[in-house]
Order: C-alpha cells, then sequence, then structure tokens
C-alpha cells in the first residue's frame, strides 16, 4: 500500500515568529486523514521548527541541499547539517531551483546521491513547461527528468524516493492541472518506473501532484489511482487550509 503524502513546501515566506505562528496554528488542526504530513520551511527556521513539532506527527522536511559534505560552497546547506537539526527528508528538482538557480538533471543525479548516501529520504520534483504540453512533448519531457536524474539508481533506493509532478504551469498560477491530466500523467511516471524496475517498486512508489491545489480541487485529484496526494505551496501557508487538503483523502 503506497503512503498518502501531503507536503507543504513553504518557500521563501516566514521569518521566525511567522513560522512559529503558522506552526501554533498547524497544531490547532485535526487530521482527519490516514496521510503523512510534511512542511518545509526555509533553512533558518528548520531547528526551532523541529523543535516545536518534536512531540506531533507533522514532520519537518527541507526545500533543498547541496551534493557536497562540506568546503567552498558559500550559502549552500549539506545534507550533514540539515541532520544535525533533525531533518531526515529534502525536497530536490523544485522547478524553481531548476529555472532560478541553474538545476541540471546531472546536479540534482548528484543531490539524490548525496541524500541517500546519508540515509536521507527525498521527494523529487519534476514537471514540464506549458509549451511542452501545447507541442504535445510534456511526457518526453517528464521521462528524461525522471531518467537523467534517478535511473542510475538500485532498485531498492525507490524505498526512500517519493516522486513530485509539478506542471510549471500550474505553479503558483491558479491553473491546476485537471484530476485526468494529473491521473494521465501519474499513471505514464508510474510505468516509466515499471519498464525500469518492475511493477513491485513501482507499485510502492508515492507519486505526488502539485500545482495549485486548494481545498476546493484537493478531494478530485487525490481520488485519482495514481495521485497518492499533493506537494502544496501558497495553500500550505494557512493552516486551515492545508489541514482541508490534509484531510482530502
Ligand atoms: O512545491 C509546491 C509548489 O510548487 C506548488 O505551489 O502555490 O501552486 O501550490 P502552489
Amino acid at each position: 500500500m503506497r503512503k498518502h503524502i501531503v507536503a507543504g513546501n513553504w518557500k521563501m515566506n516566514n521569518d521566525l515568529a511567522q513560522s512559529e505562528l503558522l506552526i501554533t496554528n498547524l497544531l490547532r488542526q485535526n487530521k482527519t486523514s490516514d496521510a503523512e504530513v510534511m512542511i518545509a520551511p526555509t533553512f533558518t527556521n528548520l531547528k526551532q521548527a523541529f523543535e516545536s513539532l518534536k512531540d506531533n506527527t507533522i514532520e519537518v522536511i527541507a526545500q533543498n541541499m547541496h551534493f557536497a559534505e562540506n568546503g567552498a560552497y558559500t550559502g549552500e546547506i549539506s545534507a550533514a547539517m540539515l541532520k544535525s537539526v533533525g531533518v531526515k527528508t529534502v525536497i530536490l528538482g523544485h522547478s524553481e531551483r531548476r529555472a532560478y538557480f541553474n538545476e541540471t538533471d546531472a546536479t540534482l543525479a548528484k543531490k539524490v546521491d548525496a541524500a541517500l548516501a546519508n540515509d536521507m529520504r527525498i521527494i523529487f520534483c519534476f514537471g514540464e513547461e506549458l509549451q511542452d504540453r501545447k507541442s504535445d512533448n510534456h511526457e518526453a519531457v517528464v521521462e528524461g527528468q525522471i531518467k537523467n536524474a534517478l535511473f542510475h539508481l538500485e532498485a531498492d533506493a525507490f524505498k526512500d524516493i517519493v516522486l513530485a509532478y509539478e506542471p510549471v504551469w500550474a505553479i503558483g498560477t491558479g491553473e491546476t492541472a485537471s484530476p485526468e491530466q494529473a491521473q494521465d500523467m501519474h499513471a505514464f511516471i508510474r510505468k516509466t518506473l515499471a519498464d525500469k524496475y518492475g511493477s513491485a517498486v513501482a507499485d510502492s512508489v508515492s507519486i505526488l501532484y502539485g500545482g495549485s491545489v486548494k481545498p476546493a480541487n484537493a478531494k478530485e485529484i487525490f481520488g485519482k489511482p495514481d495521485v497518492d496526494g499533493g506537494l502544496i505551496g501558497g495553500a500550505a501557508l494557512n493552516a486551515e487550509d492545508f489541514f482541508a487538503i490534509v484531510n482530502a483523502f
């Protein structure tokens, strides 16, 4: 049985006081679904968030990490540094990292290896641009992103990998992919995994959808057979909206 997961990607939002206020409000919410819940504050808020949630099932995760263990990488954070503040899961490959910070498939393959070498779980993001979909090239783009960054791995690595399909044209735009579009791509991703690693591995990997998930559309999207949850941006910054999505299963 695949895990249901709802992760909130806070992106570059919330200073320490705002982070603590949001966490206080999250702790007031009731969870009525079986979903695993994660939040990804900014680096400066991770330690405090981990302390505030240490007696709660909400997992604190990171939005990114560098592939090096340490060294002359000004401004970067290593896996070991994340682990030292209690973080065990990291988001990698978000489209904003790819677009604004030139993260390539090759860079991401090195980050994936570094995270796994540090026994971290990965939420690996990928997704097509609008022009890829308009030219019916979206499956080829997604297939390339997955194969180039993940298909050097052995099958058992996928026990520590969650996939997150985030069509770039749906991120922050309010233009959510339709439940059918999400299901079609998730089914394609799962077949791509099965063709390489077999159906047992493919069926065990949780595939999240991200891109304008809101309380109003979460239930229909999460109801699709190959959608195992969501990676949530804007709606994660409001405790009630985020838990309305968590409870949409
Ligand atoms: O990583 C999740 C994010 O990219 C989705 O953002 O605001 O469309 O839910 P949003």
